[in-house]
């Protein structure tokens, strides 16, 4: 059965974990799962969005992975407006042994994966980020230890990033806090959602002092993603009060931890004596990406040993 990674969601447990410790073995363990007979096999890596960590992360893992990326522009594709997505899929999966995409609308991965014939890798949609989450976890881990019974709170916009942190966290067993302005968090239903891929608690605050308060780590994303650049002046009205200050983070657990995916925006999001502070983990977690890229690809080519 061909192996897709569009959402954190549809992993188990023990699927995260093998991917994070196939991000973290060595090149020697992963083989060359992107190669034949000592030929470099394709990998199609599309973007509809503007990427540096994800792009650089993955052409880098596709060649140590014995392979080749083909790196594409959207609007050079031109998914349903040149040609139908799912036209586009059959061809270049007989051309790469793995697609990947960062799209505007979640719903082109679904049909890109329901005609391919090789593993689809979703590199962000409009709502998930697996790649990033699996980054976010891994460095977590790093600095943390296991993440099951900690404390992790997201503060501002419950957005692509924070939706993928979350399913996360609840697998692995950590507890998620989200602080979120009115009408920007999880609806109950998307909580209970989250409650119900782990044994740990998953909760939205209306102040971000009581998600913050003992935490371990504390995340936050631009509150603006990519595609809303219309409604930027009404949304940071919105997440007025939203930011990660020192004040903040000292209500966090002694040693709580800061992550930001990137890119930031020092002084709104985040104040820079944080994002630029001892306790922030933001480099090496956009490190973390080139190994989580790796260790996600060979999961779903099977290389390193399937669980
Ligand atoms: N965090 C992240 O996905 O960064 P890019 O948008 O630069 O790829
Ligand atoms: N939430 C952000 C993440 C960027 C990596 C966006 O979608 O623009």
């Amino acid at each position: 059965m061909t192996r897709h990674l569009l959402d954190i969601a549809d992993l188990s447990a023990a699927d995260v974990r093998h991917i994070l410790e196939l991000s973290v073995c060595g090149l020697d363990q992963l083989g060359t799962p992107l190669a034949a007979n000592g030929t470099a096999l394709g990998a199609a890596l599309i973007f509809e969005k503007p990427s540096l960590r994800t792009r650089h992360s993955m052409e880098l893992a596709v060649v140590q992975l014995g392979g080749h990326p083909v790196a594409t522009k959207g609007e050079e594709i031109g998914f349903d407006l040149r040609e139908p997505v799912e036209d586009i899929t059959r061809i270049l999966c007989g051309y790469h042994a793995v697609l990947a995409a960062r799209v505007f609308e979640h719903g082109v991965l679904d049909r890109m994966a329901a005609v391919s014939t090789v593993p689809v890798v979703n590199m962000l949609s409009d709502t998930s980020h697996p790649l990033q989450a699996l980054a976010d976890a891994l460095t977590m881990r790093q600095s943390l230890g296991e993440l099951a019974g900690k404390v992790v709170a997201w503060v501002g916009d419950y957005n692509n990033v924070a939706r993928s942190l979350g399913e996360v966290c609840a697998l692995l067993g950590a507890h998620v806090r989200y602080a979120c302005p009115n009408g920007f968090g999880p609806d109950e239903p998307e909580l209970e959602r989250l409650g119900m891929l782990g044994t740990a608690t998953v909760r939205r605050n209306r102040r971000p002092i009581e998600a913050v308060e003992g935490a371990h780590a504390v995340h936050s994303d631009t509150w603006v993603s990519m595609g809303l650049e219309a409604d930027a002046a009404a949304r940071r009205r919105a997440f007025e009060g939203f930011s990660v200050t020192t004040e903040l983070m000292q209500a966090a657990a002694p040693g709580a931890v800061f992550l930001h995916c990137l890119p930031a925006h020092r002084g709104l999001e985040v104040h820079p004596d944080v994002i630029d502070g001892p306790n922030s983990l933001v480099f090496r977690q956009g490190h973390n990406r080139m190994h989580t890229a790796r260790g996600a690809l060979a999961f779903v080519l099977g290389g390193g040993g399937q669980s």
